[in-house]
């Protein structure tokens, strides 16, 4: 699949099969695109737990449903568990390191020179790692990660759904993670029980409001040309809900037993 019809047919899928299991060949391709994600300083602070609800034990399961993802969890074989391992952190002159011998960063028979005595001691010595530590763009980096890994499982014909939480506490320490982690989604792995299109793609904030171009009170010029292009590409996609998606939904509520009217 081309990444623009990805990026297209990427839709949270809320209704997942929980008889089918997933093979761990596909889990294994989502943590690879997740791993290849760009992260400041090349520090790399996400990591992942994979909770298959037929092997994992009751008190982790029990850990992982929230407010805002009940029937979402029953139903999902797979549960990532994305985290963040601050430790990561107070690794980074190393990883500034390899970028440079890497050539990656840097230019110049001086560079590691440059790197020991200049931008190294940017971040040890001003306390700055410490503050990178805060949420930020750490958080913003994982999220790449686990954008990437989110259209590697599309793109296998999996359906995953990200979940928040007010439990992330309780899932970290019945997994028995160190305090330097922090829980940051979980993320529901299965094969579709709804249709591909998922009711059809979901509303968004209109592109004028979202960018502007070198004024905040310039919207960024918006060509129709583009956005035909991207139609035919199959980017943008028959806006939800589709007419028979009511229909689907009464379908799904009956298969899963679910409470009509219900949310969680
Ligand atoms: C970080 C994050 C957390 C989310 N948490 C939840 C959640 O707790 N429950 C839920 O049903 N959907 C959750 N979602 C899914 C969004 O609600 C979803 O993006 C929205 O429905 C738009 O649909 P789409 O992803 O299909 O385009 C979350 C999405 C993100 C990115």
């Amino acid at each position: 699949m081309e990444l623009r019809e990805a990026i297209g047919r990427r839709r949270s899928t809320r209704f997942l099969l929980p008889h089918q299991p997933v093979e761990r060949h596909k889990i294994q391709r989502m943590l690879e695109a997740a791993r290849l994600a760009s992260h400041w300083g090349n520090v790399g602070s996400l990591r992942a737990i994979v909770v298959e609800r037929d092997q994992a034990s009751q008190e982790v399961l029990d850990a992982l449903p929230s407010p805002v993802a009940g029937y979402q969890i029953r139903l999902a074989p797979v549960a990532i568990v994305w985290y963040l391992d601050n430790t990561a952190v107070d690794r980074q002159p190393d990883r500034l390191r390899e970028l440079v011998d890497a050539g990656a960063l840097g230019y110049g028979d001086d560079r590691h020179q440059a790197l020991e005595e200049q931008l190294i001691p940017i971040f040890v010595d001003k306390g700055v790692l410490e503050a990178l530590k805060q949420p930020g763009l750490n958080d913003l980096d994982c999220g790449q990660g686990i954008a990437q890994a989110t259209l590697m499982a599309f793109e296998q014909g999996l359906g995953t759904c990200l979940l928040g939480s007010a439990n992330h506490e309780r899932i970290r320490q019945r997994l028995g993670l160190p305090d330097t982690c922090r829980v940051l989604v979980v993320q529901t792995v299965g094969y579709p029980a709804e249709s591909p299109e998922c009711g059809g793609q979901r509303p968004r904030q209109p592109f004028e409001e979202m960018f502007q171009l070198n004024h905040p009170d310039t919207p960024f010029p918006r060509e129709p040309e583009v956005v035909e292009e991207l139609e035919h590409d199959r980017m943008f996609q028959t806006p939800a809900p589709l007419p028979w998606r009511e229909a689907e939904l009464a379908w799904l509520v009956k298969a899963f037993d679910l409470e009509g009217n219900g949310m969680l």
